[in-house]
């Protein structure tokens, strides 16, 4: 995998300080699919009940704590979030990815998610095994390193440790 180039290093990172014992950071790409932007506006019993906007302030916490560079990003536009992955395989060493609806039907976002050469973990918030049938299906579940599925909000934490080596 590619280091982080200038050209294409994000602004928004959440960086980790410089010191003795610095080593290159991981770069993380969390991207959240469509109708996540409603989270907070979601049966808060399946979804865990923080809005988008909380939920994102979680990652980047947990992200500094883990001394992780974590950048978050959401869509609803299905071609947005196959160009987001492209650019993941240029600046990412690790991918977090809830594609939501599109996790049980899109071959364009599974054709998108098997070009990445680093780790990649799926968190659904609900447990998409018990709920109707057609969540059980996942198209990317065999291209994933790890799936966090029913732990809330806390599932993005257990994606962010597994990349950081922790779990
Ligand atoms: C989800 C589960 C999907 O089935 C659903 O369409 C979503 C969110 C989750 O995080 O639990 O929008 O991915």
């Amino acid at each position: 995998m590619q280091g982080l180039t200038a050209r294409a290093r994000p602004r928004v990172w959440a960086s980790r300080a410089r010191g003795a014992g610095y080593s290159p950071p991981v770069n993380v790409e969390v991207l959240n699919g469509v109708n996540l932007n409603e989270l907070g506006r979601r049966d808060p019993k399946l979804y865990g009940g923080l809005s988008l906007s909380e939920l994102e302030t979680r990652i980047y916490e947990w992200a500094s704590e883990l001394e992780l560079r974590v950048r978050c990003r959401q869509t609803n536009h299905e071609g947005q979030f196959v160009e987001w992955c492209h650019e993941a395989l240029e600046i990412a060493d690790g991918v977090v990815l809830n594609p939501a609806a599109w996790t049980h039907y899109s071959y364009a976002i599974r054709d998108a998610v098997e070009l990445l050469r680093v780790p990649v973990v799926e968190v659904h918030l609900s447990n998409v095994e018990e709920r109707e049938e057609w969540r059980r299906t996942s198209v990317i579940a065999d291209l994933a390193a790890k799936r966090v599925i029913g732990k809330g909000p806390e599932g993005y934490r257990e994606a962010l440790e597994f990349l950081a080596g922790g779990a």
